[in-house]
């Protein structure tokens, strides 16, 4: 199959030289662009900045920005039998980016932001996208229900969710815990294990939601 896979934060401008952004690694993202290149699958990712080797055999698209990633997304999907976006998408940006350097003249600073466009939750509507949809989810609490609500707004076959209260697992960690929920209903709970491992289990997945879809033609 051919894959397509967000991973990784996005940075959104302050000024030139500040921004805003999160604590993902992208770890779990090239981990699942590895584990699909190493079962044979085509690979497009869709990263933003990280400190972490390039996956080889996938073709990499490098972005900055929420706006940068949704055009990359919305360019590729369309070829692709499958999307996992794992990435952490900035929820705002900076509404009014500053042309120069912003100097410290007074004592309090306000940015306004404005929300950016949800790339997963435009993959159906927006994109026209027929594929296996996967998104991601991260909860500091209710995670089962939150994931749930999040993968039927989405319009998603799979949501895997964590909980990024824990300290021992999740965004600069090499583990990862998560709820796989898919759309018919069930939830698997995915113990505590290495990212690759995970990244594995997740395509297998994908791989056999696609068979039944083929299969129920
Ligand atoms: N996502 C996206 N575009 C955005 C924000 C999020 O594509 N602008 C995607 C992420 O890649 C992830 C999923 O949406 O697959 C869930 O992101 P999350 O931030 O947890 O959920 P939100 O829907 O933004 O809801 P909230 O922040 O209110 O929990």
């Amino acid at each position: 199959m051919k894959l397509l896979v967000t991973a990784g934060p996005t940075r959104e401008p302050i000024d030139p030289v500040r921004y805003l952004s999160n604590r993902s690694s992208g770890r779990m993202g090239y981990a699942i662009a590895e584990a699909a290149v190493s079962r044979d699958h085509e690979v497009v990712l869709i990263t933003g900045p990280v400190n972490l080797d390039p996956p080889a055999n996938c073709e990499i698209i490098s972005v900055e920005t929420a706006r940068e990633m949704y055009q990359a997304v919305q360019s590729n999907i369309l070829s692709c039998d499958a999307a996992i976006l794992c990435a952490a998408v900035a929820d705002y940006r900076v509404a009014e980016v500053a042309p120069e350097k912003i100097k410290k003249h007074s004592d309090t600073l306000t940015l306004r932001l404005e929300k950016t466009d949800d790339i997963l939750g435009s993959c159906r509507s927006a994109f026209g996208f027929r594929g296996i949809l996967v998104g991601f989810a991260a909860e500091t609490e209710n995670l089962e229900s939150n994931a749930r609500r999040k993968l039927e707004k989405k319009d998603c076959d799979l949501l895997m969710a964590n909980d990024v209260s824990r300290k021992d697992i999740g965004f600069d960690s090499r583990e990862n815990e998560a709820l796989l929920l898919s759309r018919d209903g069930e939830t698997k709970k995915l113990p505590r294990q290495d990212k690759r491992q995970l990244g594995n289990l997740l395509i297998e997945t994908v791989e056999k939601k696609l068979i039944d879809r083929v299969e129920t033609r």
